[in-house]
């Protein structure tokens, strides 16, 4: 597998109908959920980049950027599948922060401003400037995002129209370990008994939207409360039912209208997070 560590390095060809460049961005800590946007990247495009770099602007606690799980070589193991396919760019700060790691400062309006946007203080200017970066020195047609970061994906779309580089943003469905939960880089990071208890938040998500669909978002609120709480060393951040377009949480429910449930939790010290379609039925 050709690995770079600058963007210079790639043979960057003006674009055309006959190629085409994939970008898959990560943090690395790949899994299943990382390898099937690099699945269809690989189908949709003659060459795909994959990205590793974990950006420290993101991160708005320190503690949490030190505990990042790091592990260049078990991710090439994973890659090696697709070795022949892949550029993999691993990046030097300076390559994509070459006047010093800070963030730009963004508005997204109200895609910014809540959940994540009021939970994690200038994490989407973080995520909102390395993209940037990413889009500006790789300059793809096609860039993959999971919808597991439903909220970075309505965002990365925002700037993408402002940027004018005529990316394609191509969403991936969100994947599930067999028990429910939400794949994640920092799933990794959970005790064998918080891991297993983590099962409780898929169940109770989907429970609400097979079952309680029609309850009222405080009622759906308090039950998704009080089942995490059964769990201990468990503690919800918030329950937020929002538009899936303007990301503005709701507290009635149009029954004309489809929603997203976005929930934050700590399971011990890791922060999970999930979201699943509130669809009318
Ligand atoms: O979703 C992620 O892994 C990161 O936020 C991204 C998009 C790679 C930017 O660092």
């Amino acid at each position: 597998m050709l690995i770079i560590h600058k963007a210079a390095e790639l043979q960057k060809k003006p674009k055309s109908r006959k190629t085409s460049l994939g970008l898959v961005p990560t943090m690395g800590a790949l899994h299943a959920g990382h390898l099937s946007l690099i699945e269809r990247a690989v189908e949709e495009n003659s060459s795909v980049v994959v990205s590793i770099y974990v950006n420290p602007t993101q991160f708005n606690r320190n503690e949490d950027l030190e505990n990042y799980p790091k592990n260049l070589e078990e991710d090439l193991e994973m890659l090696k599948p697709f070795s022949k396919q892949l550029i993999l760019y691993v990046p030097n700060h300076d390559d994509l922060y070459p006047e010093g790691i800070q963030s730009k400062h963004y508005d997204f309006g109200s895609l910014s401003q809540f959940m994540e946007g009021d939970a994690r203080p200038g994490h989407f200017d973080g995520v909102a400037t390395i993209v940037e970066a990413l889009f500006q020195n790789i300059n793809p047609d096609k860039a993959y995002f999971g919808e597991k970061d439903f909220q970075q994906l309505q965002i990365i779309k925002a700037l993408n129209e402002t940027l004018n580089l005529e990316i394609e943003i191509v969403s991936c469905p969100l994947l599930r370990s067999e028990d429910g939960l939400a794949l994640s880089s920092r799933n990794r990071l959970m005790s064998d008994q918080l891991r297993s208890d983590s099962k409780i938040i898929y169940q109770t998500l989907n429970y609400i939207v097979e079952e309680a669909s029609d309850w009222s978002v405080s009622q759906m609120e308090v039950y998704f409360k009080s089942k995490i709480a059964e769990k201990d060393n468990f503690k919800v951040d918030y329950f937020c039912v929002a538009d899936p377009n303007d990301l503005i949480p709701i507290t009635h429910l149009d029954s004309r209208k489809n929603y997203r449930i976005f929930v934050a939790l700590y399971a011990g010290k890791t922060r999970l997070i999930d979201t699943i379609e509130l669809a009318r039925k």
